[in-house]
């Protein structure tokens, strides 16, 4: 689960989870829904923060599963989803500010990637947009950075997982890969 930052036309941040996120090298590729808000910044204002929350965070961002900050809600969305300006304020999350790009990073995620979209394009049929963000900063929380290096402690961070739409942190360590850099 990621949670993504971007600007607004009015220069506010919206504020959105996504779980169609994955990484390779220094590009974090996204599948937004074509008619969010999300997809309509990114298309216009390339700059992004990808948040990544922890499993005690998985209430606040429940409380963003039903809302979108796009005006009028598209009929493409769920039924029921309602239209709020101020997710910050709507899932309980502080905004802080950026160092290299303008939309805010989320204070309470213990790994922020500032990023700007290098291509937004549709997929193959046109349902999505497939986003490639490049990563130009990361700030990660010192409790789980191995002190002295910039790599995260794997026994440290944990990931909130989005398991078909129930939530989940991680179980026991199972062992790890020959090319780990902090092998224990
Ligand atoms: C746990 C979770 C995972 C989600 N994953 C995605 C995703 O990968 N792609 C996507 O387009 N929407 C995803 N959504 C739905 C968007 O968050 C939702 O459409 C929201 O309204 C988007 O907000 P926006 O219109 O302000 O951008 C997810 C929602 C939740 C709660």
């Amino acid at each position: 689960m990621v949670l993504l930052t971007t600007e607004n036309d009015d220069g506010s941040p919206n504020l959105a989870p996504m779980s169609s996120a994955w990484a390779l090298g220094q590009t974090i590729v996204l599948g937004l829904g074509k008619d969010g808000q999300t997809g309509h910044n990114l298309s216009r204002r390339p700059e992004l923060v990808v948040n990544v929350p922890g499993p005690h965070l998985w209430r606040q961002v429940e409380r963003l599963a039903g809302v979108t900050g796009r005006h009028p809600v598209p009929e493409t969305k769920p039924a029921g989803c309602r239209y709020v300006a101020d997710k910050f304020g709507e899932a309980g999350l502080t905004p802080r500010a950026s160092e290299a790009v303008r939309p805010p990073r989320v204070a309470e995620c213990g790994l922020q990637f500032e990023a700007r979209a290098a291509r937004v394009q549709p997929d193959s049929a046109k349902d999505f947009l497939i986003v490639e963000a490049e990563v130009l900063k990361v700030h990660a929380d010192p409790a789980i950075v191995v002190p002295g290096t910039d790599h995260v402690e794997p026994g440290a961070w944990e990931p909130l997982i989005y398991n078909f739409r129930h939530y989940f942190g991680l179980s026991e360590e199972l062992g790890f890969s020959y090319r780990s850099q902090t092998p224990r």
